[in-house]
């Protein structure tokens, strides 16, 4: 049995504890404002539990990719002050990310006080993974605890090559993440719907092939409607497929336990060109042209969606299924949201940074059971993939 190494068994009093978040935001076009502080305050349970046993707690993150260099939009203060209005306490900032006098800077510091480091990224160790920074890292404090399920999926010095310096302690928000996602790729609860969409088909086709063997039903949406409209021998529009991408979709067809399980779109939403005013029509999946893009599902199939999740009693979420931000091909993605979310009974998860914002534009968070800050991580998770970042959170019982 495994099972993660937890914070409640530290003794933390007056202990230094360094404390990985993944306090990544995103930011409005060309400015430092913060445009979603979700990971911000998904951060504040952990360090709040930290302050409230009297450790030292020095936060430390990346911000964006600086690619080892110092770059002044990608600084820590872009999310330290909105940090510290969450927290409604003083966090301090230390500079770094690798400076001699931390160490000695963490130690004065009084009980139960919170401090952060700069950019970890500024460092090029973070990213190449390098032993050095990692026990860097491990000899600053007392305790490292890793709470930046987000960053899971990197293979990078403060997510996994830590673990080989000291032992890595999970995060109340990495815990609630892995015991979420645990549960919705493992637990017995049928009908099990998925609803895949986004942009990024081969990111996806590996999640779908995943949760054939787990789910009853996956409905397919986003980019991915083309790439089976193409392996159907249908138009596809003008939606570049490779070829791998193209033998995925046919290959999981193919396979009767897969294609059994899998739920394509009937009627499609096709615009003449990839613009929000473009022309568009509704029609059959058979009509479907071979100019122009597919850009939402049709009504038809919005219908078999919303029956199949009324009737779900576990449900994910990933990637929208329709190019939502424009209104004429928002309408399926509209649908399925709120299908999900009146759905009392069912466990709802959602995750992926476009799925996310599409529920929180609607005002439907409160209505999912879980929403995952990990995009590329809940992903990955999904596809059955060991996640460096949790993998160093483990140990055998
Ligand atoms: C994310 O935004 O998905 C995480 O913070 C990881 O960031 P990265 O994709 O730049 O590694």
């Amino acid at each position: 049995m495994m099972k993660l190494k937890e914070i409640e068994e530290l003794d933390l009093e007056g202990k230094r504890v360094l404390l990985r978040a993944d306090l990544n935001v995103t930011f409005k076009p060309n400015s430092t404002e913060i445009a979603d502080d979700t990971r911000i305050r998904e951060s504040i349970a952990t360090i709040q539990f930290l302050q409230q046993r009297n450790a030292k707690t020095l936060i430390c993150s990346h911000v964006g990719r600086p690619k080892g260099k110092a770059v002044p939009d990608l600084k820590i203060e872009h999310v330290r002050t909105r940090l510290q209005d969450l927290l409604g306490a003083e966090i301090q900032y230390v500079g770094g990310p690798c400076d001699e006098s931390i160490a000695e800077t963490l130690k004065s510091a009084p009980n139960g006080s919170v401090a952060i480091l700069e950019n970890l990224r500024f460092h090029p160790g973070e990213k190449a993974n390098d032993p050095k920074f990692a026990t860097y890292l491990a000899s600053i404090a007392d305790y490292f605890i890793n709470d930046a399920f987000g960053v899971s999926h990197r293979e990078h010095a403060s997510i996994a090559g830590i673990a080989k310096a000291t032992p890595v302690y999970a995060g109340l928000l990495m815990r609630a993440e892995t015991e979420m996602l645990n549960r919705a790729l493992e637990s017995d609860e049928h009908p099990f719907v998925a609803v895949i969409g986004g942009a990024k088909v081969a990111d996806k086709l590996p999640v779908v092939e995943n949760l054939a063997k787990k789910a009853d039903s996956i409905l397919i949406g986003g980019g991915m409607i083309a790439a089976f409209q193409a392996a159907q021998g249908l138009p596809h529009g003008e939606t570049e497929l490779s070829s791998k991408e193209l033998n995925a979709a046919e290959s999981l067809l193919k396979n009767p336990e897969t294609a059994d399980k899998l739920v394509i779109p009937i009627d499609i939403t096709q615009a003449d060109r990839f613009a929000e005013d473009s022309r568009y029509i509704l029609t059959h999946k058979t009509w479907a042209s071979e100019k122009g893009y597919i850009l939402d599902i049709g009504p038809w199939t919005m219908g078999t969606y919303i029956h199949k999740l009324a009737h779900a009693r576990k449900i994910i979420w990933n990637g929208p299924v329709g190019l939502f931000e424009w209104k004429s091909f928002s309408a399926g993605t509209v649908e399925v949201a709120h299908a999900i979310a009146r759905n009392n009974d069912a466990f709802t998860l959602a995750g992926g940074g476009s799925t996310v914002e599409a529920i929180q534009t609607m005002n439907l968070t409160q209505h999912f059971t879980h929403i995952s800050t990990g995009g590329g991580a809940s992903l990955e998770f999904l596809e059955g993939k060991t996640l460096p970042g949790i993998a160093s959170l483990q140990h055998h019982l």
